[in-house]
């Protein structure tokens, strides 16, 4: 099929999907509670959260492999509670894809239009057109065991693509590849993306999978054992990065992990008392910082904010005094972890040299960039 030909037979297949509300029990257990998300036509949307949340069974109820104990699920206009996959025009590409041992490239490929009862010159334009877009042109007569994992991977991409579906769905799809196959990979999906322009729906542990994929990306934490709502935070990747709602989203999202210390907000309301530190808080935290004097608050500082103490120390920093605790190279950087009394606190130096164990450390924090969180609810403080 020619490119426009393409376009214009997707144009018809708008598709958002809209959770509104949802719950989904297991017995008395409730794994997804009052879920309320919308993923936009078109959109690339990547789930996120630790393992147990629900991120599959969320993947499960679009397409229909799961029923749904609470609230209304949509695709398009349509509610699809009842729905029956075959019904839902989605197409998921699981963790552990199956190929079918006995059965050539193109016959795996081709196997779920056939079984549909598609016509086989169409069959065959399909199975070509997602062949080239995935580069398995040359590979259509091989049997699955003599492919590499990723052009395995890139066979189950196939099977979905040619289905033409509103939706896709993709469970962690690159989790079994090495690590330069996944990044391989993952680029090919980005582009994948762009041409297809479909409505998507994808899970990962992969936090640069995550960050480099999605238009917007959904933090869920698990409901606990109070059926807490699982949605923590829904937006664009850099938002979600710089502007975390909770303290969950953020050490959730950033490797090394995002420093939570405990410190306490001084008389005046403005200064933060932390171990081996002290300093004035941005003035955007006035308020928030006012109605706590006298009072702990969480300080959040991610690692990239955190610099060996410099002659010269920039403006805005706060000098923290501190020992080696375990120091890493991973090439131009170096991660130190520093004790900061019963407290630690990881930063990432440009790697000059490799600090020794207990050896004595003091560092910059740039607490211009500095998030607040409440003590208590953990939610972020409001800024002005
Ligand atoms: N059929 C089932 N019966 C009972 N509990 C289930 C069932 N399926 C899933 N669960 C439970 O629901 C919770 C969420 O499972 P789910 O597979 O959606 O998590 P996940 O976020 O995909 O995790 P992972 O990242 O490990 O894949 C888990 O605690 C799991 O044990
Ligand atoms: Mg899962």
């Amino acid at each position: 099929m020619l490119d426009a030909d393409v376009r214009s037979a997707r144009a018809e297949k708008m598709a958002r999907i809209h959770f509104a509300n949802v719950s989904k029990h297991f017995g008395s257990t409730a794994v997804i509670s009052r879920l309320e998300l919308e993923v936009r036509d078109r959109e690339f949307m990547v789930l996120v959260g630790p393992s147990g949340c629900g991120k599959t069974t969320a993947l499960r109820m679009i397409a229909g492999l799961e029923e749904i104990s609470d609230g209304e699920l949509r695709i398009g206009e349509r509610v699809v509670n009842d729905v029956a996959p075959k019904d839902r025009d989605v197409a998921m590409v699981f963790q552990s894809y199956a190929l079918y041992p006995h059965m050539s490239v193109y016959e795996n490929i081709a196997f779920g239009l056939r079984i549909r009862g598609l016509a086989p010159g169409e069959v065959d334009a399909r199975v070509r057109e997602a062949a080239n877009v995935l580069g398995l042109a040359n590979l259509l007569e091989r049997k699955p065991k003599a492919l590499s994992g990723g052009q395995r991977q890139r066979v189950a991409l196939g099977r979905a693509i040619v289905r033409q579906p509103a939706v896709f769905l993709f469970d962690e799809p690159l989790s079994n590849l090495d690590a330069e196959l996944r990044v391989q990979m993952r680029a090919e999906l980005a582009r994948l993306q762009q041409k297809l322009a479909t409505t998507t729906v994808y899970v990962t542990h992969d936090q640069v999978e995550a960050m480099t994929l999605g238009h917007r990306i959904a933090v869920l934490a698990p409901t606990g054992g109070d059926d807490r709502p699982n949605l923590q935070q829904i937006g664009a990747p850099l938002e979600v990065y710089h502007r975390p709602r909770n303290a969950f989203v953020a050490r959730f999202i950033g490797n090394p992990p995002m420093n939570l210390l405990e410190v306490r907000v001084a008389a005046d309301g403005r200064h933060l008392e932390g171990p081996g530190f002290r300093g004035a808080a941005p003035a955007r935290f006035a308020a928030g910082l006012a109605a706590r004097a006298g009072r702990g608050v969480l300080l959040g500082i991610r690692p990239e904010d955190v610099a060996e103490a410099a002659a010269d120390p920039p403006p805005g920093s706060v000098r923290a005094r501190g020992t080696v605790d375990i120091a890493e190279t991973v090439g131009a950087e170096v991660i130190v972890h520093a004790r900061l009394g019963e407290r630690r606190l990881i930063a990432r130096f440009k790697a000059q040299r490799l600090p020794r164990l207990g050896e004595p450390v003091e560092l910059d924090l740039d607490f211009d960039a500095i998030h607040l969180f409440d003590a208590e609810s953990e939610l972020r403080l409001e800024e002005h």
